[in-house]
């Protein structure tokens, strides 16, 4: 049975080192996460399985790592600066800043402080997510010729860098290209443990079609991402699919639909317990052409005066030149291992009445692939060879050594923590 609730995960978490609060010793800063010894050779197995399937095991993606920090009009044109915004509220009441379109709403419509119940809520104003930070010595924090910005998503680094990657990789449509890298979101309510932080990583695959092809292209993504899911070892009957409603697409979509994961199972209504795991968008050729320096609006005015590169595509077949359109299947690694966890989750009861944690992750995504454990740790004869035995293995994958309890107790220990072997 997958873990009863997320709280389950993250006493886990903290027990074992898989994750641990940020800055805790200095009283945490809201919603951070440090990803402790086994955390991060999870998240970082988890990684691999995404980039082996993507960029390994199809002949089509190419990989790309691009800066955090870019110049500043990326997110100009990119539509971030002016609509990459969460709809804000404060309650007059308990002075909470809440998120409005999360909230509950009452009888009439209006929203529900989450906090405290009251309806006394100020009007609603956006709140561009988006870090901002400073570049070089600058005289103020303010100089709007030094601002800049952490990225939102890792998307916009693959779209400036198309023409670079498809002239030199000598592609044809169709392709992709994948990144995994952080993204920063000052979110107005991050929240439920690695769930929704604001410094995060995604793990983002564009891939660039012919207009003609992107509708029956993305459904294979959308196909295509359930089943690795489930080679994760995610349970089916934990995923669900979204299809994102007209009001709720993002600027530069045309459809998305969200592979939604039962996050919550402790809640009674049903429809509550799910949440987004990763968003699959047709974005269209939006992005390629809001960076490009060529496209007109209908006065003959160049839209994008800054850029000095057109991002279009020529082919040599059909001698045309257009914009390819791109599919996008966009999914965090962090959330990716809170469902991985989750549904790894199990509890044993033993002769004795204990109860015994065993997390049953597939042996490619386990922190620790093999354990080697004496049977007795006084003779020296047996803990010489088994510690050859590790050293023999540890080229070769992450091995450990313990010789530190009963082997009862050293099995468990291991169960605890998914090691296979
Ligand atoms: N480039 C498209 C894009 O960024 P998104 O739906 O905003 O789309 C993609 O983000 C994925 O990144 C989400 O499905 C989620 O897994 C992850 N993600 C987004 N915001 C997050 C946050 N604040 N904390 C943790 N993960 C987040």
């Amino acid at each position: 049975m997958p873990a009863p609730n997320i709280e389950t995960i993250v006493s886990l978490s903290k027990r074992r080192g898989f994750v641990f609060p940020a800055s805790d010793i200095y009283g945490g800063l809201g919603s951070s996460w440090d990803y402790g010894q086994l955390g991060v050779e999870l998240a970082n197995n988890i990684k691999k399985s995404w980039w082996n399937w993507l960029v390994y095991e199809r002949d089509d993606i190419e990989g790309l790592d691009s800066s955090i920090i870019q110049n500043r009009n990326v997110w100009k044109y990119s539509g971030h600066e002016t609509t990459f915004s969460d709809p804000l509220v404060d309650c007059r009441d308990c002075n909470s800043r809440l998120r409005e379109d999360k909230l509950e709403r009452n009888a009439e419509g209006k929203p529900i402080c989450s906090n405290c119940g009251s309806t006394n809520l100020t009007e609603s104003r956006p709140f561009n997510l988006m870090f901002r930070t400073t570049i070089g010595a600058v005289s103020s924090d303010d100089d709007p010729m030094a601002l800049a910005y952490l990225r939102p998503e890792t998307a916009q680094g693959i779209f400036i860098n198309f023409k670079n990657v498809l002239d030199t990789s000598r592609r044809k449509l169709p392709f992709g290209i994948a990144q995994i890298g952080k993204a920063f979101r000052n979110e107005v309510t991050p929240g439920n443990f690695i769930f929704r932080t604001r410094e995060f990583e995604q793990m983002e695959m564009e891939y660039f079609c012919r207009p003609e092809d992107a509708a029956a292209l993305h459904q294979e993504w959308i196909d295509g991402f359930q089943t690795w899911l489930g080679t994760l070892g995610i349970l089916p009957e934990n995923l669900s699919l979204y299809e994102q409603q007209a009001h709720e697409l993002a600027h530069y979509a045309e459809r998305t639909v969200d592979i939604m994961y039962r996050f919550f199972p402790e809640r009674e209504d049903e429809e509550k317990q799910w949440d987004e795991l990763m968003g699959i968008a047709n974005r269209k050729d939006f992005d390629l052409k809001a960076h490009s320096k060529k496209p007109e609006d209908a006065e003959g005015k160049r839209v994008n005066p800054d850029s000095t590169e057109d991002l279009s595509y020529f082919d040599p077949q059909t001698n045309e030149r257009f914009y390819p359109y791109v599919i996008e299947p966009a999914i965090g690694v962090n959330r990716t291992l809170l469902a991985v966890m989750m549904d790894a989750y199990t509890e044993k009861t033993n002769e004795k009445g204990e109860v015994r944690v065993i997390l049953k992750l597939k042996p490619e995504l386990a922190p620790i692939k093999v354990a080697v454990l004496p049977l007795a740790k006084n003779k020296p004869e047996i803990t010489e060879m088994a510690r050859k035995i590790k050293r023999g293995l540890q080229p070769a994958m992450r091995a450990v050594y313990d010789d530190t309890g009963g082997i009862g107790k050293l099995y468990a220990r291991q169960d605890e923590i998914g090691t296979p072997f």
